[in-house]
């Protein structure tokens, strides 16, 4: 009896003492300007000797033009990640920019290690999400509203207005990371057995082969 006590009384402390972290982890020092030609360590990129810091560490104008949406989604996603502006590395946040064209989508998807924000500038946007119960929430959202995707839930954006779109996402991860379902599934190399998703999407085998096909499978 007093044995589980205990027991008890050790989880809870240990849940009291390590609250889950909902975001990348806080760094110990002010900067750490990710030296990309290094191998990533376990969390993030080395840091860039602090000597050889320069303002330019510190900006980044990959998202100042617009992006070219001619494609089969009709949207353009140009990343802020760590990736790209390495002085992100340990802060635990970035930002995209994505551009539509009329109808243009930004397919469902999910961001597995961030929660994302996101405020439109331009047009008029369809923003949706899905919860892990299957309950769908969505809105049309216009210049200066904002949305909220909790972290890993699929979501989607599509531009519902008559000319071209733009918003602007921010994240709480330096490397959000992105799952776009489609391409996941139906465009993986190698690829997931036809047999699975037929049985997965209660459909045939060819419907699977065709939408493979689109997916470059
Ligand atoms: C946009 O992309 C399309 C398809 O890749 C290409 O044909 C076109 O030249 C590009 N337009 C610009 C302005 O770069």
């Amino acid at each position: 009896m007093a044995a589980w006590l205990l027991f008890y009384q050790i989880l809870s402390l240990s849940i009291f003492l390590c609250p889950s972290h909902s975001a990348d982890p806080d760094p110990l020092q002010d900067f750490c300007i990710a030296d990309l030609k290094d191998s990533p360590s376990v969390n993030g990129f080395p840091c860039k000797p602090a000597s050889t810091v320069t303002s330019e560490d510190f900006f980044f104008d990959g998202l100042s033009r617009e992006g070219n949406t001619t494609n089969a989604f009709g949207t353009s996603i140009k990343q802020g990640n760590v990736l790209a502006f390495p002085g992100l590395n340990t802060l635990g946040i970035s930002m995209n920019r994505v551009d539509f064209a009329p109808g243009g989508i930004n397919p469902p998807h999910s961001h597995p290690r961030a929660t994302e924000s996101g405020v439109v500038i331009k047009g008029k946007v369809l923003v949706g999400l899905v919860t892990t119960g299957n309950v769908f929430y969505s809105k049309v959202l216009t210049r200066g509203q904002m949305f909220v995707v909790p972290r890993g839930l699929v979501h989607f954006q599509q531009n519902v207005g008559e000319g071209k779109a733009l918003i602007f996402t921010a994240f709480n991860s330096h490397f959000p990371g992105s799952v776009l379902l489609a391409t996941n599934l139906f465009g993986s190399k190698p690829s997931i057995p036809d047999d699975v998703l037929a049985k997965a999407f209660q459909v045939e085998n060819s419907i699977i082969d065709g939408i493979k096909s689109k997916f470059g499978a």
